[in-house]
C-alpha cells in the first residue's frame, strides 16, 4: 500500500492565515452594514476567494472603485504608500492585513530611500509584493530577478532586500554577480523563514518519494517554486488545484507520494486531497489483492 506524507510547514503562513482571519472578521462585522472590498484577490487561492465572496466580501481592482461608505482590506502582500493616501482622499475605512513581516521591510526601504540611498529588490516586478515595496520608495528601486538584469546594473552601493517568497539560492546567485560587479552591498535578507522552511521541507520529501504532489492556484508563485524545487529532486512532480486534477492513474503504482502545498493553500483542501487519494489507493490495493487471490 502506497504511503502518502505530507511535508512539513505545508499550507498558510502566518502571515496569509492572519490576513484571512481579519478578513473573516471583517466580513462578520460589517454584514448588511458596510460593502467590504479587497484590492485584488486576498490570496491567491481561487478556492479561497470564492469562498470569501459567498460571506460578501468582494475584489476590486483599483481604489477608486471603492466609496466612502465601505471598507476596503489591504492584503498580505501590502502596498505602496500612494495606496495609503488615496485611500485617505477618498475616505472609507481601511483596514490593513499586510504581513508583519512584509511591513518590515516598507520600512527598511522607506528609510533607504529617505537616506538617499539607491534599493535594490530582488525578486518579481509584477508581484504585487515587488511592486508596493518599491511604493515606499518613491518607486525608485532596481528590481532584480535574473543573473542578466544583474549585470545591466550599474556599479555602485545598494541597499538590497528581497521579495519574501524567493528562494534564498536565486537570492545568493543574483548577490554574488553583483559583488563581482564590484557593487557595495547592505544586504538584508527579507525572504521569509515560513517560505525557507516550506521550500526545504518539500525539497527533503521530494528527495525520498516516487512522486510529489504541489496543491496550490496556479497564479500563487511560493506553490509554483515549490512545485519547480521538487521537479530537481523527483521525477514524476504534479501542479494540482483541486481533486479533480489528481493523477490517480499515475500515482497508483508509486510506493511513496510526497504532498505539499503553498502558502496559499487552505487545509480544508490539503486534506480533501489527502483523503481522496488514500481513498482510491485503498480501493485499488484491495482490487489488485482481490485479482491477485483469483489468479492463484
Ligand atoms: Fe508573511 Fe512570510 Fe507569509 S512574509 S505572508 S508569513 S510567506
Amino acid at each position: 500500500m502506497a504511503r502518502i506524507e505530507l511535508a512539513k510547514n505545508s499550507g498558510f503562513c502566518f502571515g496569509v492565515k492572519r490576513a484571512m482571519d481579519i478578513t473573516e472578521e471583517a466580513a462578520e462585522q460589517f454584514a448588511g452594514t458596510k460593502q467590504v472590498y479587497t484590492c485584488g484577490p486576498l490570496i491567491h487561492n481561487r478556492n479561497v476567494t470564492d469562498g470569501l465572496r459567498e460571506k460578501g466580501v468582494e475584489i476590486i481592482d483599483e481604489l477608486s472603485q471603492a466609496s466612502e461608505q465601505d471598507v476596503v482590506i489591504i492584503r498580505s502582500h501590502g502596498e505602496g504608500q500612494a495606496f495609503y493616501e488615496q485611500a485617505e482622499q477618498i475616505g472609507f475605512q481601511l483596514i490593513d492585513a499586510t504581513c508583519p513581516f512584509v511591513k518590515k521591510i516598507h520600512k527598511l526601504v522607506k528609510e533607504a530611500a529617505d537616506r538617499g540611498e539607491a534599493v535594490v529588490i530582488v525578486g518579481d516586478q509584477e508581484h504585487p509584493e515587488v511592486r508596493g515595496i518599491n511604493g515606499w520608495c518613491r518607486n525608485k528601486a532596481f528590481i532584480i530577478n535574473s543573473l542578466e538584469e544583474a549585470d545591466k546594473l550599474e556599479p555602485g552601493n545598494y541597499f538590497v532586500v528581497a521579495q519574501t517568497t524567493i528562494q534564498q539560492s536565486h537570492f545568493e546567485a543574483i548577490l554574488s554577480r553583483l559583488a563581482e560587479k564590484g557593487c557595495g552591498l547592505d544586504l538584508h535578507n527579507t525572504i521569509c523563514s515560513a517560505t525557507r522552511d516550506r521550500q526545504e521541507s518539500c525539497k527533503k520529501l521530494a528527495e525520498k518519494v516516487d512522486a510529489m504532489l504541489i496543491i496550490g492556484d496556479r497564479s500563487s508563485s511560493n506553490s509554483q517554486k515549490l512545485y519547480d524545487l521538487s521537479k530537481k529532486h523527483c521525477e514524476k512532480v504534479y501542479f494540482i488545484e483541486n481533486i479533480a486534477d489528481l493523477p490517480l492513474k499515475d500515482i497508483e503504482l508509486c510506493n511513496k507520494i510526497g504532498v505539499a502545498a503553498g502558502a496559499s493553500t487552505p487545509e480544508r483542501l490539503i486534506k480533501e486531497v489527502i483523503a481522496n487519494m488514500s481513498e482510491f489507493l485503498t480501493e485499488n490495493n484491495e482490487e489488485n489483492l482481490m485479482h491477485g487471490l483469483m489468479d492463484e
